[in-house]
């Protein structure tokens, strides 16, 4: 076989047989086949698109590029969440102590922002010492011993979805569903997870900006999963606008501690207790949804989610303290409340755009090596429904950098749109 001979069959939009994509895959990883061959493959699948069988092939060739984690001797049931990515997504950090303390053990790889999408890693990192890079053998550990772990993508795991996805951010390859379908779930696939909750965000500050979108990628997840012998959920949530209030890393972060400690924004709380609901479900902690959500609302009553995370940051050399006192927190140099220019319910929050506004702030990268700035980022104060007056708080800019401030303003002011009379807040889920 040809590395060339199958991108020409995809050009050409022929089916690839399981034995061609593992070829390629494993030469890839090898190095047998060069960057430029891989990102003509890419280009091609984006193109002209794959089947669901040789979605699934790919996805298995990318996971069996490395190591395959094992964690039947660690729990008895692994399970996993994973979320599509978008603005002030900080679901992780709550949820994963939230079942945790409700007796289910997890332990979670996570990735990093990239563009106007944050990630759990840089947000975990607003809390000093936190470690983000267990090994293997730290992560098993950590999980039999606390039943929680949120850490970094080891390099071992699915080496091959690593490389693709580097070279896809820079060669226009990222919107491609069997593309993301496949890197997504080879990930979770070589991470051991058995069941497995995925958060498919839909919607302006999404990869997937239509709904019928998000329903194709996640139904071909949960294929793919199924096929593989894993049991999958996926679930259609709204990223229209901001998840709750705060984009910022260590915003944040602090927006999910509170959460943990009964407050938080009501949209967050709800959107973490319904995901929270799935994986005690799939975990079989309760027999169904209903059972579950009131042990989640509990575990955050009662204090032991929070005392969970307490324990997950402890365990992985974080300072506590900050956690017990988010006022410890590092602030921007400059915090500027914006007012709203005019009376009206709030029709639109355009996620994207505040996402890309942190990113000027210096709260996300614009390219991998980047380094970010925890402090900065945008507090709202509104979520799409709500009436406003004229001179009443829009948002507030957490800046350390003063000559940012006029273009932030700007573009987070246009983020927001207004119309007279109701407007119906925008729902939390879709399916
Ligand atoms: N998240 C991933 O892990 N991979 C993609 O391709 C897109 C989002």
């Amino acid at each position: 076989m040809r590395a060339v001979d199958i991108i020409i069959k995809k050009r050409d939009r022929g089916e690839l047989t399981r034995e061609e994509i593992e070829f390629f895959i494993q030469g890839f990883v090898s190095g047998d086949v060069p960057d430029y061959q891989a990102s003509s493959f890419a280009m091609a699948v984006l193109i002209n698109g794959m089947t669901p069988r040789e979605t699934t092939d790919l996805t298995l060739a990318m996971a069996h590029s490395g190591q395959m984690l094992d964690l039947s001797d660690v729990v008895d049931l692994a399970v996993d969440k994973h979320s599509s990515g978008g603005v002030g997504d900080k679901t992780s950090l709550t949820v994963l102590p939230t079942v945790a303390a409700c007796g289910l053990p997890v332990g979670k790889m996570s990735g990093r922002g990239l563009g106007f999408s944050g990630g759990t890693l840089d947000k975990l990192e607003s809390i000093p010492g936190y470690r983000v890079d267990l090994s293997i053998a730290e992560f098993k550990k950590q999980l039999k011993e606390k039943g929680i772990v949120l850490t970094g993508q080891s390099l071992d795991l699915a080496p091959a979805d690593g490389k693709l996805y580097a070279l896809r951010d820079v060669t226009g390859t990222v919107p491609s569903i069997p593309l993301i379908a496949s890197s997504i779930m080879c990930k979770k696939i070589a991470a051991g997870a058995q069941a497995i909750v995925l958060d498919v965000k839909t919607g302006l500050g999404a990869f997937m900006e239509t709904l019928d979108e998000a329903r194709v990628l996640a139904s071909l997840m949960v294929d793919i999963g199924r096929l593989a012998g894993r049991e999958v959920v996926a679930l259609l949530s709204d990223m229209n606008q901001p998840l709750g209030f705060a984009v910022g890393n260590s915003l944040e972060a602090i927006e999910a501690i509170e959460t943990l400690k009964g407050g938080g924004p009501q949209d967050f709380r709800e959107h973490c207790l319904h995901v929270c609901a799935h994986l005690l479900v799939l975990g079989k902690c309760a027999k169904d949804l209903a059972e579950s959500r009131v042990q989640a609302e509990k575990a955050i009553a009662d204090g032991s989610a929070f005392e969970k995370f307490r324990v997950l940051v402890q365990a992985q050399g974080g300072d506590v303290s900050f956690v017990d006192d988010t006022s410890k927190f590092t602030r921007a140099k400059f915090i500027q409340v914006i007012e709203s220019p005019e009376n009206g319910s709030i029709s639109q929050i355009q996620a994207r755009s505040v996402g890309e506004a942190s990113v000027i702030l210096g709260g996300g990268r614009a390219k991998k090596s980047d380094q970010i700035d925890h402090a900065v980022g945008i507090m709202i104060h509104h979520k799409v429904g709500d009436r406003v007056r004229k001179g009443e708080p829009l948002f507030t800019i957490h800046a350390n950098d003063e000559s940012r401030l006029a273009e932030v303003k700007e573009m987070v002011l246009g983020a927001h749109s207004f119309r007279e009379g109701h407007v119906a807040p925008l729902p939390l889920f879709y399916d």
